[in-house]
């Protein structure tokens, strides 16, 4: 299948690692010219040929950095990818220990990075008649008792996909969401991520957590994601081959969900 994306001009935000690496990889192999963003530019991110920008994009300075020298170094931005999410601080905590702190912090990097990159990008995406992935997760849609805060934040950043897709169809612009179950990356593996705290908080050992997770969670495929398969899903709604698809929240989850 021709994609059609030979040529284009890219941004993906996280690229350093995980999905958004994934995603860089990916789009880079199709021909696309990628400016990657992430507060490290790692050996990873820069083997893929990307243009590189390090910035913190929890802010709207480092946002302001991230699009003036996409723009710069692109002369225009057919395809964005805002991926930057879940981040450091993320706890398993419930309602009652989530102060207005953490609850600030969340919504800055899960739905108010999303809000300034897409507000920062959309000029030059209604010139290009371009495309847009957002990366939500299926906590949007099965919030559990916690983090309560990233559930709400992503539900926000889903609903924000479809007003985009409504509000910039008629410009030119297709906006999707994406959102994945759990995916192997840093944010399950690693002892300091997520999924390390979680598995502390039940006294278990990670690795041993990691893999009776697909049971835990009653995954119908019976494993985890890779970053790749997310990736895939990305790249092909970025694509002339998705070129009628706009304002959907596709669901890539190995079956973790149950409802229809
Ligand atoms: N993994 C999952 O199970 C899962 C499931 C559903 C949805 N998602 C969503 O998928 C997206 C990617 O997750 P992932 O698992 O690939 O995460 P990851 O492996 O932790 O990667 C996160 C990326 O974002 C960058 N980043 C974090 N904070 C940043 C900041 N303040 N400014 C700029 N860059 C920042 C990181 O680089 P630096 O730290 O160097 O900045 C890294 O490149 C997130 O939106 C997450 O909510 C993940």
């Amino acid at each position: 299948m021709d994609l059609g994306l030979a040529s284009k001009r890219a941004v993906v935000t996280g690229a350093s690692r995980g999905i958004g690496l994934a995603t860089v990889r990916m789009l880079a192999d199709e021909g696309v010219r990628v400016v990657g963003a992430a507060r490290t530019i790692t050996p990873e991110l820069t083997e893929t040929g990307a243009i590189t920008v390090s910035a913190d994009l929890s802010t709207a300075e480092g946002v302001t950095t991230l699009i003036d020298r996409a723009l710069a170094e692109l002369d225009g931005i057919d395809l964005l990818v805002n991926n930057v999410g879940a981040g450091d601080e993320m706890r398993p905590v419930g309602f009652l220990d989530t102060d207005d702190t953490e609850w600030r912090r969340t919504l800055d990097i899960n739905l108010l990075t999303a809000v300034r990159v897409s507000r920062a990008a959309l000029p030059s995406l209604m010139r290009h008649r371009g495309a847009m992935v957002n990366i939500s997760s299926i906590a949007s849609r099965m919030p559990a008792a916690s983090p309560v805060a990233y559930s709400a934040a992503k539900a926000a950043l889903t609903a924000l996909g479809k007003s985009l897709a409504e509000e910039f169809g008629p410009h030119g612009v297709r906006v999707n969401t994406v959102s994945p179950g759990v995916v192997r990356t840093s944010v399950w593996e690693t002892p300091e991520g997520f999924g390390g705290k979680v598995a502390a908080a039940a006294g278990a050992d990670l690795d041993e957590f990691l893999q009776r997770m697909p049971e835990i969670l009653n995954i119908t495929t019976g494993r985890l994601l890779e970053p790749e398969e997310v990736a895939t899903l990305v790249t092909f709604l970025l694509s002339d081959a998705a070129c009628n698809i706009t304002g959907a929240d596709y669901v890539i989850d190995g079956g973790t969900m149950k409802s229809a």
